[in-house]
């Protein structure tokens, strides 16, 4: 799809990717850009439109939707990940429930919440931020993993849905980003502006899944090999 005079929705774009995707459409000559957050009151970017939009909260999402009528590009971002232990501590099950509610169930409401709207002003697009997490896990990440997988699944499904329509569904996949989701992590870490150039780019052509670097891209052609990456991933996984 075309970014110029394009009108985005990026959600949790108060920091972070979110909101270096906000920044960077409009660079590109997006005609507006809302930036969804559950805090408006301190945010200020110069050309950014804040909303509140809390995705566990219906009402707040069908009340983003409902303002941002005009919306043909969809970056579902907001995502949360908690690190853990192990897989068989039974206090993950708290953690893992409250991913899958922001990863999973939150991107699906928003999805269904702007779908009319991406519709009636196609061609346009929904971009879904994932991660090299949806193919490969380990103790650490597992539940985020899985929530991860999901969202990939829900979006591969979604795609099928929207294919004869005029609005393109794309994933993203990368591994870690220098936000403050992967803080204090002793990992190499890409930066927020590559991944979101390399994101936009794939975007404007078109593309169905977008990888942001080398290493997500191993990981995913391995996937159908004896060596695949699931079954040794490396440690902080
Ligand atoms: N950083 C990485 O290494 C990495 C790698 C691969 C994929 N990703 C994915 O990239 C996306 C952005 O991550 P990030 O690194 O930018 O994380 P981040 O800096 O921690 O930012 C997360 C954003 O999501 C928002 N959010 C969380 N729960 C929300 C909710 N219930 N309703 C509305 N907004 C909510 C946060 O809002 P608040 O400020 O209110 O908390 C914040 O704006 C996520 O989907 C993440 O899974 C990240």
């Amino acid at each position: 799809m075309k970014i110029q005079d394009s009108v985005c929705f990026v959600s949790g774009a108060n920091r972070g990717i979110g909101l270096e995707f906000a920044r960077a459409l409009l660079l590109r000559g997006a005609a507006r850009v809302y930036a969804g957050m559950r805090e408006t009151s301190h945010f200020s970017e110069l050309g950014v439109v804040p909303v509140a939009l809390d995705l566990h909260d219906m009402e707040s999402v069908m009340a983003a939707a409902d303002r941002c009528g005009d919306v043909n590009l969809l970056i579902n971002n907001a995502g949360v990940a908690y690190v853990a232990q192990s897989v068989l501590d039974p206090a993950i099950l708290s953690d893992a429930r409250a991913m899958f509610e922001t990863n999973y169930f939150g991107t699906m409401r928003v999805t269904q919440a702007f779908a009319p709207a991406l519709l009636r002003n196609a061609p346009g697009a929904i971009l879904n931020v994932l991660s090299i997490a949806s193919w490969i896990a380990g103790p650490a990440l597992a539940a985020y993993s899985a929530s991860k997988s999901a969202e990939w699944s829900f979006t591969n499904a979604l795609r099928i849905e929207l294919a004869d329509t005029r609005v393109e569904v794309s994933a993203l996949h990368m591994g870690f980003v220098d936000t403050d989701l992967t803080r204090g992590m002793e990992v190499v870490k890409l930066s927020p502006q590559d991944v979101v150039r390399i994101a936009l780019d794939g975007l404007e052509q078109g593309m169905a899944e977008i990888i942001a670097d080398e290493g997500t891209r191993a990981v995913k052609h391995s996937l159908g090999s004896p060596g695949a990456a699931y079954l040794n991933p490396p440690p902080i996984h």
